[in-house]
């Protein structure tokens, strides 16, 4: 493992305005004016509402054929599409949400595929709404768990150069109300990651008991497992199959570049 101290401090007040300072020069100059500009179709009127909502970080517009993000989307895209590989081959988005990430890297030249998952359907049917309009070959929506994914790994056009989950670790390990499928185990959830990813992973998630969404926290601090989930026990079991990284903060929480051992 490189520069891991301490994954469950925050990062420091200057530091989170620099960033934003340097974020918000760069929307300034490639992306705002197209944000807000009005839709040039009943289509994009159309998924302009289907494609705000919660969670507010994944809020994206279509203009002209192409995605332009919401400033807090942007922000976070910069950090995570620059771990992306520079011959992106294929992705794997765990909890693809309304599936930018997966969008951003089917525009990868050698990118033969990019498939999203999730266990919410509203969510997919948006991302293959837009998949027909914009016409885009390269990029597949499932409804999955993870253990279905990573068990026929061949048959969903995997393993996969890069495999991403942001925001979705907790509830693979303690459920949620979308689904109350959970594995509530640390080595089983990376092993099915590792299984499927062929050379990094891209992660970042809430790891500590105390940064949990409400809709878990109850139930996992009742949980017999929860003595096991904290960042140095995420880290230990990590380790065994990737060489991890921690390459800065995504929002409030730690951004590992993990690469497959
Ligand atoms: C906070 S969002 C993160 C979305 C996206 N990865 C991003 O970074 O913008 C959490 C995602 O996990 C999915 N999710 C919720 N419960 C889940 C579960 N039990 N198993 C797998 N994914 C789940 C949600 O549908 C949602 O897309």
């Amino acid at each position: 493992m490189e520069k891991i101290d301490d994954i469950s401090k925050k990062p420091g007040a200057l530091h989170r305005l620099s960033e934003s300072i340097v974020n918000l020069g760069g929307y300034y100059r490639s992306y705002s004016a197209d944000f807000k500009s009005a839709p040039t179709s009943d289509e994009e009127r159309e998924l302009d509402s289907l494609l705000a909502g919660y969670p507010r970080n994944h809020d994206y517009r279509i203009r002209d054929g192409k995605l332009i993000p919401s400033y807090r989307l942007y922000c976070r895209e910069r950090l995570v599409t620059a771990l992306f590989p520079k011959d992106m081959e294929s992705f794997l988005d765990i909890g693809c949400c309304r599936g930018y990430y997966v969008y951003k890297a089917s525009e990868k030249p050698q990118c033969r595929l990019a498939l999203g998952i999730d266990v919410f359907e509203p969510f997919l049917s948006i991302s293959r709404q837009l998949k027909d309009f914009l016409g885009r070959e390269n990029v597949a929506f499932k409804m999955a768990a993870l253990d279905e994914v990573g068990e026929d790994a061949v048959g969903y056009g995997g393993p996969f150069q890069t495999v991403m989950t942001i925001g979705t670790y907790h509830y693979l390990f303690w459920g949620s109300s979308r689904s109350d499928k959970a594995f509530f185990d640390h080595r089983r959830i990376l092993a099915l990651l590792a299984g499927l990813c062929g050379e990094r992973l891209i992660f970042s998630a809430r790891l500590e008991m105390d940064r949990l969404p409400e809709e878990i926290a109850a139930k996992a601090e009742a949980h017999e497992k929860a003595d096991t989930y904290n960042s140095a026990e995420f880290l230990r079991v990590a380790s065994e199959f990737f060489k991890v990284r921690e390459v800065g903060f995504l929002g409030a929480y730690p951004l590992l570049l993990m690469i497959k051992k």
